[in-house]
């Protein structure tokens, strides 16, 4: 919970009302000079201004709801069978173990369930922390065609497979293959069930058919854009010949009811296996299930197939398009195993040559880490379907967005299975490198959400699925709040890249007035006081729980900033990132033929370093850092309980942490050292020559402040924030823990300044060493121990802590390990 509350952001509060929106147009009156005719229509100016009024207040609610007034960047069809047929269908749900559907907005859902019949029997199907799962993810995942997916649960292994084989006009075949194995090959089977399930969401028809012993032999089915299909359930190979079937047809409300289904039709029966040796074993089979009375149409049918079986054991699903009409063989067996083998050996080639791992002396261990830490990201990818609820200053209630699809990357499948605007920057730095399409198409998503004004929600929750995984108060975003441009990084990258030519100058074309809004938006909302200076909207104003008031529009959650939030703030890591949109932008301009002046403008301003140095360096600090009206005496002290009287009885409210400030602030420096301050230094705004590099690097090296053995740390050990709980129920976040986005800016420019001239050159450049092989060894080490890739790893230990797996931007390791910055 605490956790949830950090990244969404939904206990913010509104900046005040001094945002820089164009103001509504004004009425306009012609009031004519004749008195009678005045008098006449005196009355009819009130109704008129009532009218006026009202359309005034209803122009300013609409607004923000408004979509951006350019065609879209990807026109609907774009993600259809017919447009893009190879990325039609995917294991595009990543919140769920195993899982397919189509990029549609209301796609037929295929997935896996399964439940060990031994011990306390639990059901999985959604990826849960609290499942405690050993492991699992994807070894290999080539983000079109193919996934190999391990799963690590109490004494068994599973590995979900499937291949897509392309024919017809509706997206292809796929196969799913599911292995099961005890963890000991000597100890006697463990009795498991594999639920298979296929589910119409409000759109499609699916039709079960048996065969002659009431078994569910295969379903068919029809969608508008899938046409006819059929799903079918080959033989099982192994469980000793004892198989067991059962199935349910059904109908549930909502994708996000299938778990509950499930759960409910098994609960309440338990029938008997009857093996061929007339043993009986008890386990907990599919029975009926009655769906409460709802209104309304909207509803998913939904069939399921279970098959419990003793391990080990192989089963494979298939899925066949109708249109598919000269299909060779079935992909099952041998024709299933050949296809997956070929894909198999084509990624492997394809990720030695992009990333030439054993040039780079890693051993076949570590190369298959890098790969799973790739697959997991690519096989994170998710399409989603559905509208953000925003509020602003116009709307007071909740409203909804206009209804769109997002294609990206997810940081977490467990705990942010959805996405998040300032993680996907980062995130298309590695889907880039290994499919530049894959990263202009959800590049392309993710500037289609953008409104009239240039505002993109920050976190994308979009469906009833996704909202399912997330508290009532933090599906909100509000339309005043940024979050860092980092698109423009994976942008510019894009664009670098040696075959970016004209699918890049497409897109170019298409996405330029989206860029200009998006870049005017933050140049004209996000402003600060003074010239050139920036500013975070929607910092928490509440200054007497937290001991420093949040700003998550950063992404910096719990980062120290200004102690008394205020309008004369302003923030070193914002104007950086200004700084490298202004040139992104300027680029592009130049690429396009368009007049860049303006941006070119910008960008020089603001990567002057000596107006840098005078309005964020600190010298006290001896750093970079934020101004505003701050003091560093404050702390969190145990309120006196106190008596609370309510309605009928009187009671003691728990004494909680409260602020004390022991010292009245004042407009200063804030006195905080960490990846706030090293932002000139990440973004290189920082002329290689500043002797502010040096002083920057010392620090960088000193483990007193933010250097470890496992990456560099978020906030120093001096600063006095360190290691703080910013409430009593609020871990620190960024402030200790190493967090592998930033690590990967600090060793790309490490790498940077390594290589041009200068006198910090030889520095750089072995920290640049140095630090790859601590946060490459820690990060492989972790991976190896505990199975998974972690959101943040202890300054102090190394540990991966907070959630897991976490394969967003802590796959990053695989460009640091390639050394491709
Ligand atoms: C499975 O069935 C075979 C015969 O078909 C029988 O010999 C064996 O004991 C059964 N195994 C279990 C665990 O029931
Ligand atoms: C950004 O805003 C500043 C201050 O309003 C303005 O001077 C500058 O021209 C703007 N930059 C661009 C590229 O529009
Ligand atoms: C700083 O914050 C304090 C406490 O809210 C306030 O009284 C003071 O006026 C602020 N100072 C400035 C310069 O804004």
């Amino acid at each position: 919970m605490t956790q949830e509350r950090r990244r969404h952001g939904g206990s913010e509060q509104r900046s005040p009302p001094s945002s820089r929106r164009p103001a509504p147009p004004a009425p306009r009156r012609n009031i004519v000079s004749n008195s009678v005719v005045l008098v006449v229509i005196s009355s009819c100016l009130v109704g008129l201004s009532a009218f006026w009024f009202s359309y005034v207040k209803w122009s300013q609610a609409m607004r923000p709801l408004t979509l951006h007034p350019s065609p879209r960047i990807l026109p609907p069809s774009s993600s259809s069978p017919a447009v893009s047929p190879s990325l039609f269908w995917g294991s595009y749900r990543p919140q769920v173990y195993f899982g397919m559907k189509t990029r549609s907005p209301r796609s037929v859902v295929t997935g896996l369930m399964w439940i060990s019949q031994s011990g306390t029997p639990s059901l999985r199907h959604t990826c849960e922390q609290s499942d405690g799962l050993a492991r699992y993810g994807w070894l290999m995942h080539d983000g079109v065609n193919f996934g190999v997916q391990e799963i690590k649960d109490k004494g068994y292994t599973l590995h979900t497979e499937f291949v897509k084989r392309p024919g017809g006009q509706h997206g292809g075949d796929w196969s799913w293959r599911i292995s099961g194995s005890p963890e000991d090959p000597s100890s006697p089977g463990r009795l498991v069930s594999l639920l298979f399930y296929v589910a119409t969401d409000g759109q499609g028809s699916l039709t079960p058919h048996m065969d002659g012993r009431g078994h569910l032999s295969h379903v068919t089915g029809t969608s508008e854009e899938l046409g006819g299909f059929t799903l079918r359930f080959p033989k099982p190979e192994g469980g000793d010949g004892n198989i067991s079937y059962n199935h349910l047809v059904t109908v549930c409300h909502g994708l996000h009811h299938i778990t509950d289904v499930v759960r409910s039709s098994m609960s309440n029966r338990f029938t008997h296996l009857s093996s061929g040796s007339g043993n009986k074993q008890r386990y907990f089979g599919l029975d009926t299930y009655r769906p409460p009375p709802q209104p309304g149409s909207d509803h998913s049918q939904l069939v399921i197939h279970q098959v419990t079986m003793y391990l080990p054991f192989q089963i494979e699903m298939l899925f066949e398009s109708d249109s598919f009409l000269q299909r060779p063989v079935s992909l099952s067996g041998r024709a299933l195993t050949t296809e997956l083998e070929k894909h198999r050996r084509n990624m492997a080639e394809h990720f030695q040559k992009t990333f030439q791992l054993e040039e780079k002396g890693f051993i076949p261990e570590q190369v298959a880490f890098s790969q799973a830490a790739l697959s997991n990201m690519l096989g994170g990818m998710g399409y989603f379907y559905g509208s953000s609820l925003i509020q602003s200053q116009h709307n007071p209630e909740p409203v909804a967005y206009p209804p769109s699809p997002l294609y990206t990357a997810v940081p977490s499948r467990s705990f942010f299975p959805r996405g998040f605007l300032w993680d996907e920057g980062f995130h298309l730095l590695l889907i880039a490198r290994w499919n530049p399409t894959l990263a202009w198409q959800s590049l392309s998503h993710w500037l289609d959400l953008m409104n009239a004004d240039g505002w993109i929600p920050r976190e994308q929750i979009l469906g009833p699925e996704s909202r399912s995984k997330v508290p009532a108060e933090f599906v909100i975003q509000w339309d005043e709040n940024a979050n860092p441009p980092t698109l423009f990084l994976a942008l510019r990258q894009l664009l670098e890249s040696k075959d970016a030519g004209v699918e890049g100058l497409r897109f170019l074309r298409l996405a330029f007035p989206r860029l200009q809004t998006w870049y005017n938006w933050f140049n004209e909302t996000q402003n600060g006081p003074l010239p050139y200076t920036y500013r975070w909207r929607g910092r928490d104003k509440d200054t007497v729980r937290f001991l420093n008031p949040k700003t998550l529009t950063s992404g910096l959650d719990d980062y120290p900033r200004a102690s008394h939030p205020s309008d004369d703030e302003r923030h070193v890591d914002l104007r950086c990132w200004m700084a490298l949109a202004s040139e992104v932008m300027a680029d592009i301009c130049k690429l396009l033929g368009e007049d860049g002046s303006r941006y070119k403008e910008s960008q020089m301003a603001l990567s002057d370093n000596s107006l840098l140095d005078q309005l964020h360096w600190a010298e006290k600090l001896g750093a970079y850092a934020d101004y505003g009206n701050h003091t560093q005496r404050v702390v969190l002290e145990r309120e006196r309980p106190r008596a609370v009287t309510g309605q009928n009885s009187q009671t003691v409210s728990p004494p909680g942490l409260i602020r004390v400030v022991r010292k009245p602030p004042k407009l200063q420096f804030v006195r905080a050292l960490g990846y706030v301050s090293l932002f000139p230094f990440l973004l290189q705004i920082l002329s290689p020559n500043s002797p502010r590099l040096g002083h920057l690097l010392e620090d960088l090296r000193d483990a007193d402040k933010l250097w470890t053995p496992y990456g560099i740390r978020s906030l120093s050990k001096s600063s006095s924030l360190y290691m703080q709980r910013n409430t009593e129920h609020d871990l620190p976040y960024w402030r200790g823990p190493i967090w592998i986005n930033m690590n990967y800016l600090v060793l790309r420019a490490l790498h940077k300044y390594g290589q041009i001239e200068g006198p910090h050159q030889n520095r750089a450049a072995s920290l640049y060493r140095e630090l790859r092989v601590n946060l490459v060894a820690n990060l492989y080490r972790q991976y190896k121990e505990t199975g998974y890739l972690w959101e943040q790893y202890n300054d102090q230990t190394g540990r991966g802590q907070g959630c897991f797996p976490f394969t967003g931007w802590s796959s990053l390791v695989v460009l640091v390990m390639a050394e491709e910055y």
